[in-house]
Formats: structure tokens, C-alpha cells, sequence
């Protein structure tokens, strides 16, 4: 096998998040050295032990979890309970963690890593508000040019907002963050709202991780009926967008993806408008192409993957 890929997944699980920890956890290809927890769907002291169960889910207890920003950069926190249930993890009933918590501050490992490993090894994988990816790169600017990559889901545009009319809600979080990494320099690979609601879980598909028969199998499928019905009933779709995976998916098969590099820059400074990703689609301003943005997916092969790679579980 070539060499497995360095990846530190950022997240604040979130069901959708939860799918994509343990895409990574079952995929062989991918050396996950740590998962950093951040507040964002619901707090951080949720996001973290959501974390730990799923990793025990997946039947893999020894892998490093630590706890990240507890609030964004300068914006209040605000919080998705709505959408992922006051656990952040409704639908399966998970025990509670055995494992620990790491002690070191997530945004202190990532920096480490990063210094420690080999430059343009490790990937980092954002699933929630960009805080703890901004702080490491305030931290230690070095890192900028040490990242191989940052593959991240957040912003939308053709498709518009789904915290408001016009943003999308990891990068309305904490918006500043977002600016933070759009002006690092960083090869950036973004799976905006446009690609992922794409990307539906459908009956016939929840079905299939039930029918796989697995805790993993079956508490997935709980999730996704949990999450998707805050979409189905704002959207009227058949099932949810199954936003985070995507990021996990493009690591594994990038061929189920088509996008293409434009300018992507944030909102900050108008309420109205404050977190909206401006994606320079047709190349009208000056601006640099810092980001390879994805808009189209092959969404039966991306949970053909799933479903697969879950049943490894
Ligand atoms: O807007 C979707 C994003 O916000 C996903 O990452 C979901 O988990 C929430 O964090
Ligand atoms: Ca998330």
C-alpha cells in the first residue's frame, strides 16, 4: 500500500461529523493522529466526549482525542442544538467514553505535529468552525508552509446559507477564523454546501448501513434519521445532507468529486451578510485562487464508500 496520509481531523460532532470519524477510522489508507474537538454544533465540553464515543464506536479506543477552542476567535458561540439534538449525538443511545481525554490543548498537538512531522505530510481535516486551525497558525505562523493540505467543509454560494440566507454554518461561527485560513497560503480543498447537498441520505441508503447489522451499522442509521429531519422538513428533500464524510471521501476517492480553483473570500464586517464565503466562480476579480472549490459529487459512489467502509467496522 502507498504510504498512508497524516491526518488530524478537526470536528464538532455533530452526526454528520460522527459518519466522517468513522470513514477515517475504518479507511487503511489514512493514519489519523489525532481528532481535535471544537465548540461549534453544540459546546465544547460535547464535541469532545462525543468525539471519544465515537472512536469507541469504532472500536478504537486508543486513538488521541483532544479538547480545542471552547468559542470562536470574537463572535459569541452559537450552537446547533436544533439540528444534532441537546447531545449533539441524538438518535443511538452510545455509552458514555472510557477512554481519556488527552491533556494537551488540541491547538498546542496540532502545532506539534506539525513541527514534528516531515513539512507537506499531514493534512488537516476541519469538520466545524475554523477556531482551533486559526489559533495553530497564530500559534506558530511557521506551520503555514509545513501543512500539506487543508481539506475542510464549510461556506456556500450557488447554494446560498443554511444558518442564514447567506451562510453556511461552520464558517458563520466564527467567521474570523474563516479569514484566518483563506489568507494563509495553505492549499485549501473546500466542500462547500454546493457539493454537499449533493450528497442526500435518502431512505434506501439509511437502510443500507441498518442492513449492515453492525453497532456501527445500525447506530449509524439512527443518526442519520435523527439529523436528516431538520433538512427534510426545511428543504422538503428526501433525506439529509450529509455534509462532513465528504471531506473523508475526497482523501480516499477524490475522483468523486469535480470542483475548481477560485478566489473564496469571507465576510466580516456586515451582519447581514457575516460569514458568507464569496466564491469567485467565474474568475471576475484579480483576487488569488486560494482554494479548490467542489460543486459536484457522484453521490451513489460516495455511499457505496460509506457503506462499504462502515461494514469494516
Ligand atoms: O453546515 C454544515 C456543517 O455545520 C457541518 O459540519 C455540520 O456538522 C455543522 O458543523
Ligand atoms: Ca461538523
Amino acid at each position: 500500500m502507498a504510504d498512508r496520509q497524516k491526518i488530524i481531523i478537526d470536528t464538532d460532532p455533530g452526526q454528520d461529523d460522527a459518519v466522517a470519524i468513522l470513514l477515517a477510522l475504518a479507511s487503511p489508507e489514512l493514519d489519523v493522529l489525532g481528532i481535535t474537538a471544537v465548540a461549534g454544533n453544540v459546546p465544547l465540553k460535547l464535541t469532545e466526549k462525543n468525539a471519544r464515543k465515537i472512536c469507541e464506536l469504532a472500536g478504537k479506543p486508543e486513538t488521541k482525542v483532544f479538547a480545542g477552542a471552547i468559542r470562536p476567535l470574537a463572535r459569541t458561540l452559537v450552537t446547533a442544538e436544533e439540528v444534532h439534538g441537546q447531545t449533539g449525538l441524538n438518535g443511538p443511545d452510545l455509552p458514555e467514553p472510557k477512554m481519556k481525554l488527552q491533556e494537551q490543548y488540541a491547538v498546542d498537538f496540532i502545532v506539534e505535529t506539525l513541527m514534528k512531522e516531515d513539512a507537506h505530510t499531514v493534512t488537516l481535516c476541519p469538520l466545524g468552525p475554523l477556531t482551533d486551525i486559526a489559533l495553530a497558525l497564530i500559534r506558530e505562523p511557521k506551520i503555514a508552509k509545513r501543512i500539506k493540505q487543508i481539506v475542510l467543509m464549510g461556506g456556500g454560494f450557488f447554494e446560498g446559507g443554511n444558518v442564514t440566507p447567506s451562510a453556511e454554518f461552520n464558517i458563520y461561527v466564527d467567521p474570523q477564523a474563516a479569514d484566518v485560513v483563506l489568507h494563509s497560503g495553505v492549499p485549501i480543498v473546500m466542500m462547500p454546501l454546493d457539493v454537499t447537498h449533493k450528497a442526500l441520505t435518502k431512505a434506501t441508503r439509511v437502510e443500507k448501513f441498518r442492513k449492515l447489522g453492525t453497532r456501527v451499522g445500525i447506530a449509524t442509521a439512527q443518526m442519520l434519521e435523527f439529523f436528516e429531519r431538520f433538512d427534510e422538513q426545511k428543504y422538503g428533500s428526501d433525506g439529509g445532507p450529509l455534509h462532513d464524510p465528504c471531506v473523508i471521501a475526497y482523501l480516499l476517492k477524490p475522483e468523486l468529486f469535480s470542483g475548481r480553483e477560485c478566489n473564496v473570500a469571507v465576510e466580516t464586517g456586515s451582519e447581514l451578510t457575516m460569514g458568507m464565503t464569496v466564491i469567485d466562480w467565474w474568475g471576475v476579480t484579480k483576487r488569488p485562487k486560494n482554494a479548490l472549490v467542489m460543486r459536484d459529487i457522484d453521490h451513489d459512489g460516495f455511499f457505496d464508500l460509506l457503506v462499504e467502509r462502515l461494514g469494516r467496522l
